[in-house]
């Protein structure tokens, strides 16, 4: 898809990532509606954007709030006459050992990371129809392929986003809507800082970290030319097959790269 004059809405449009994308996206000349709770650091993006000539409304709200997400869609077509695309972007991360979280810390993940995606690409499903095409890009996670010791409140998160996109794609492309799903390992951004990236990162291919400005092109990649899944490093991609083909050996992996106590080979 051409991304000159297309009406693109962009979730967590403030966040490190989320920015880097607008940044790009602005470059290309597509109309961005910027997505996330905080109205202070969503503004800044929007005036950077309007300082580069692009056109961008920022719209405040919280992806969890189903009327929110309506409003962002109502605003995107409102001011920019339509839809073309959505960036799900917005995301929580969190991590804790299974026996020390809760069901509270379950329920976030699965509020912001599954519901958030599912109620801003459903209310703006009709919108995309209309136009008679349109590109869903959700970024998920290299956390929603593998699995990794403290991270499962996460995965859970990121498993189901990774499970529901393959549906939507599968279902959604006879109606001329792509669905991308964006992979990333580490990302360079305060989400890692939060995590603890003590804990977050592990030794070696786990240790991998990539910049916002790589995800933010793999965005940009997905939307001009849609594609089932953006894995970023691109070689993750063989990690994560090699989760699915050998998971006993996969287990031995990450129990190392993560430090994780002694198990007994099963
Ligand atoms: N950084 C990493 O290591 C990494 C790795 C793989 C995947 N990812 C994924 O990449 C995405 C972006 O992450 P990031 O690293 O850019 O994180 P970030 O810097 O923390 O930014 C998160 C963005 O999402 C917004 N947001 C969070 N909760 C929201 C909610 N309930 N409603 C609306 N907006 C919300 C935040 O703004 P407000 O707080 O103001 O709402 C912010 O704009 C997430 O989905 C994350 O899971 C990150």
């Amino acid at each position: 898809m051409e991304l000159s004059g297309r009406s693109i809405l962009l979730t967590g449009a403030s966040g490190g990532i989320g920015s880097a994308a607008a940044g790009l996206l602005a470059r290309e000349g597509a109309k961005l509606t910027l997505f996330a709770r905080g109205p202070g650091p969503l503004e800044i993006v929007r005036r950077r954007i309007e300082s580069l000539g692009g056109a961008a409304v920022a719209v405040s709200g919280d992806v969890r709030k189903p009327g929110d997400a309506a409003r962002a869609v109502v605003e995107a077509v409102g001011r920019f006459g339509g839809l073309d695309a959505v960036v799900n972007n917005a995301g929580f991360g969190s991590l804790a050992p299974f026996r020390d979280g809760s069901e509270t810390l379950l329920a976030e993940h699965l509020e912001t990371n599954v519901l958030g995606t599912f109620r801003v690409s459903r209310a703006a499903l009709p919108a995309l129809e209309a136009r008679g095409r349109g590109v869903i890009v959700n970024v998920a996670s290299f956390a929603g392929r593998v699995g990794a010791p403290n991270y499962s409140y996460y995965n859970a998160s990121k498993f189901a986003l990774v499970g529901m996109s393959e549906a939507w794609r599968r279902e959604l492309l006879p109606l001329g809507i792509d669905v991308v799903l964006v992979i990333p390992q580490a990302v360079e951004t305060a989400f890692l800082d939060r995590m603890g990236r003590d804990r977050a990162l592990g030794a070696g291919p786990a240790g991998t970290v990539v910049s916002p400005s790589a995800v933010a092109r793999a965005i940009v990649a997905g939307l001009r030319r849609p594609r089932p899944e953006i894995y970023l490093p691109a070689h993750s991609r063989w990690l994560a097959a090699m989760n699915v083909l050998w998971p006993g050996l996969s287990d031995r992996i990450m129990i190392r790269l993560f430090r994780g106590p002694k198990v007994a080979r099963r």
